[in-house]
């Protein structure tokens, strides 16, 4: 049978990847498509860039338009990046009836509902298994793995950058900017790393697993985001002391009311083994109503790691090829007409425990005030340390975990307790989940 021709938009670090895993596995991925697979083209910003891989044989352009009206071209790897031009050059290219292969968590989460309608319409598929956690297959495993469960919740640690920073900075000390910079030079971090401390590139991830895991639409715009700007090494050094750690989680959650859906700093439990996930690593834990919990770990970025997802997915386009369409595994895990329109809860609706770090002055009073406010807001305390005021200082550190409630409460609570002239600064807050 003929050899599957592939167009690459974006021939960088993942493409690199894709182009030498394909050479280097061919034998071991024809046998398991069924068909020989060569990229015969690809477009890059400056095709006289020196790559990671060998293009002897790969036709270079500077068109992507080239690309997408090839008409021998039967899938296209989207892995240029960005939301503006990639979504114009994908619609596009489904025009034109190629399958797309993309790596675009951000093209995914913004622009997916819009893509996998028209690419339906088409009979195209659209797959995107390497814009969530690189290589691991965790959109596979929600997808079909765990196709008979109910998801209860998800929660992972999908930035790969952050975790790298919260790791380097517990484990070594080092200062959260020196780390990032290191990150940046690694080729983890995104174009511009606010995407990764901020939590917006979580975000994206987030959006499209909660599509996948509970039915829904992709609401990128409805996930609640804090980054881990504000953590510092005493939080760290704290949160360790009373067992647990911290990390940067993207969290899906199925509730009575809705759904919650958000990324922040997070307190775990130091014995869970996704609290031990370090480094540029990624993990993702699935509650499943039958299975129970699933954790999944691996790569998160990088060439081959990402290049693995991408070639998975070339691989299940190929095997479906000649399939009928009517019949294909839906792009968002449900069937199109099965989409529910179950609502994301507001920030203020999460229910979670909590972390809090105040500055308070060392006098009889001031800890009952305190007690006082979070008991109006029934708000109930797990744990409480108070530490020495350091030397000189008439202010003591007080770390309070408190047990599950509304975001609503705790940040009333917050807002009295700051308004308390023996409270000093703002109160440091950071979710606390037990994922248990
Ligand atoms: N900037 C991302 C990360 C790259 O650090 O995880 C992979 O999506």
């Amino acid at each position: 049978m003929e050899a599957v021709k592939i167009g690459v938009l974006g021939l960088g670090t993942v493409g690199g990847g894709v182009v030498n895993i394909l050479k280097r596995n061919a034998k071991e991925i024809s046998r398991r498509a069924g068909r020989e697979i060569i990229v015969t083209c690809a477009s890059a910003r400056d095709i006289t860039r020196e790559r990671i891989c060998d293009t002897q044989d790969i036709e270079l352009t500077t068109d992507s338009l080239e690309i997408i009206n090839n008409p021998e071209i039967d899938i296209v790897l989207e892995l240029m990046g960005g939301t503006t031009l990639a979504k114009d050059l994908v619609l596009q290219a489904i025009d034109n009836g190629k399958h797309i292969v993309t790596a675009n968590k951000a093209l995914i989460a913004l622009h997916g509902n819009e893509i996998f309608v028209k690419a339906s319409e088409k009979g195209v598929m659209v797959l995107f298994e390497a814009a969530v956690a690189g290589g691991i297959p965790i959109i596979k495993a929600i997808r079909e793995g765990l196709s008979g469960n109910q998801i209860e919740w998800l929660a992972g640690i999908i930035n790969g950058t952050g975790n790298f920073i919260l790791t380097e900075m517990r484990d070594k000390g080092r200062d959260f900017a020196d780390v990032l910079a290191e990150a940046q030079a690694l080729g983890y971090a995104e174009a511009d790393p606010t995407f990764d401390v901020e939590g917006i590139d979580a975000g994206h991830k987030l959006a499209i697993l909660a599509s996948l895991a509970f039915g829904i639409p992709l609401q990128f715009e409805k996930v609640f985001t804090e980054g881990i700007t504000k953590i510092t090494r005493a939080d760290v050094e704290y949160a360790e002391e009373l067992g647990y750690r911290i990390k940067h989680l993207g969290i899906a959650r199925k509730t009575a009311q809705g759904i919650e859906l958000r990324v922040h700093p997070t307190l775990i439990p130091a014995k869970r083994l996704i609290a031990n996930v370090d480094g540029v690593m990624n993990a993702v834990l699935v509650q499943g109503d039958a299975v129970g919990p699933t954790l999944y770990y691996g790569a998160g970025a990088g060439a081959e790691p990402t290049g693995s997802a991408v070639i998975s997915d070339i691989v299940d386009v190929v095997r479906v090829l000649s399939g009928d369409p009517e019949h294909r595994v839906p792009h968002l895990a449900f069937q199109a007409d099965a989409i529910s329109d179950i609502p994301v809860l507001p920030a203020e609706q999460i229910q979670t425990a909590y972390y809090l770090r105040l500055s308070a002055e060392d006098k009889p009073g001031v800890l009952a005030d305190v007690t006082s406010i979070l008991a109006k807001h029934n708000i109930s305390i797990e744990a409480l340390i108070q530490k020495e005021p350091l030397e000189g200082n008439t202010r003591l550190p007080v770390i309070m975990l408190t047990q599950t409630t509304l975001e609503k409460e705790m940040n009333a609570a917050i807002t009295e307790i700051e308004a308390l002239s023996t409270i000093t600064g703002s109160i440091s807050r950071i979710r606390l989940e037990t994922l248990g």
